[in-house]
């Protein structure tokens, strides 16, 4: 008899040891690597979740296509993980996978592009772009530096190079540099096409431009990849970036504060990639049993140029070189 007890007692303890020691497992569904923005937040969310006591990461990179998402998600469901976290690559085609995972009570954690489905789907928060406001700034920025400089009545010459067709963060900000272009009717639009949101493409694409449109005064490129591949594009076509042609890229990575602080870029319109910072304290307090609304939280971003002071009526811009020591990413 006493035995049996100090088995059960044994057998106790092991299952209480071991549920206590047992790990959060926090699954990721990322895009791919297209551009400095995504490495920076996946590293971001690597090291956050990583350095968290208890807290393991599967990670799931899908190479840029939906196919791939679709399958790492099943196969999270399949693993049994504690929570979801999910950005998709275009915001359409996700109803289906998503309601699986609502239907696998797994809580899902919707963070940079949230999908079309959102308010048919449960999630329990959301951290994201606001890609029609950067969209907007980044061309009130173009028309109000002109107008600093005297240029505000003149006509110029202005392409926007698109991200990732379909993704929300190229239909956002693409809605959002088309309803700001009808403010400055001086910027005539002259060129619009996607560079897939990579330095590759961005390059190719210029260069397409280069030959194709008689004048190009104004690139609005819908992230900094892009721009930067622009700027390759541009010298090699014995231009100069930033004088010939103003350039504002989108995301405000470093290599994009080094091209401002050399004069080849004039602006970047911040797209935070660190969710980490969000993403922690969240799923802390969803395990202690706290709920959140289906509120999508913004962070809060700036605006970054050669010289500061460019109202855009939400916010005012920064010089790149007074704060590029501080940068994060
Ligand atoms: O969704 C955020 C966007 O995706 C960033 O602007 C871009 O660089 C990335 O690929």
């Amino acid at each position: 008899m006493k035995k049996v007890l100090l088995l059960t007692l044994a057998l106790v303890m092991l299952v209480c040891v071991s549920a206590a020691s047992a790990d959060v497992v926090i699954a990721f569904s990322q895009i791919g690597q297209e551009s400095d923005w995504r490495t920076a937040n996946t590293d971001d969310l690597r090291n956050a979740i990583e350095n968290h006591e208890g807290w393991k990461l599967v990670y799931d990179d899908a190479q840029q296509k939906q196919e791939n998402q679709i399958k790492a998600l099943r196969n999270f469901i399949t693993q049994g993980v504690d929570y979801i976290l999910f950005t998709g690559v275009v915001s359409t085609g996700w109803d289906e996978v998503l309601k699986e995972v609502n239907e696998a009570e797994i809580p899902l954690l919707l963070i940079d592009r949230i999908p079309d489905c959102a308010d048919k789907i449960d999630y329990v928060a959301a951290f994201g772009g606001d890609f029609v406001e950067e969209g907007r700034r980044q061309i009130a920025w173009a028309g109000e530096y002109l107008k600093s400089i005297g240029k505000g009545d003149v006509d110029v010459n202005i392409v926007i190079m698109e991200g990732t067709t379909g993704a929300s963060a190229q239909t956002g900000r693409t809605e959002g540099n088309l309803k700001a272009l009808a403010e400055y009717p001086h910027l005539k639009l002259v060129g619009q096409q996607s560079g897939n949101f990579t330095r590759a493409e961005g390059q190719a694409v210029m260069e397409s431009w280069l030959k194709s449109i008689d004048k190009i005064d104004v690139l609005i490129a819908q992230n900094d990849d892009m721009a930067l591949g622009a700027i390759d594009a541009i010298k090699a076509a014995g231009k100069v970036p930033g004088k010939d042609i103003i350039i504002v890229g989108c995301d405000s990575v470093k290599a994009a504060f080094d091209a401002i602080v050399a004069g080849e870029m004039n602006c970047t319109v911040e797209c935070t990639p660190l969710y980490g910072k969000f993403v922690v304290p969240t799923i802390e307090a969803l395990i202690r049993g706290e709920k959140f609304d289906k509120t999508v939280v913004h962070p809060e971003e700036g605006v970054f140029d050669m010289d500061g002071g460019i109202d855009l009526g939400t916010v005012k811009s920064i010089k790149a070189a007074d704060v590029i020591a501080t940068r994060q990413y």
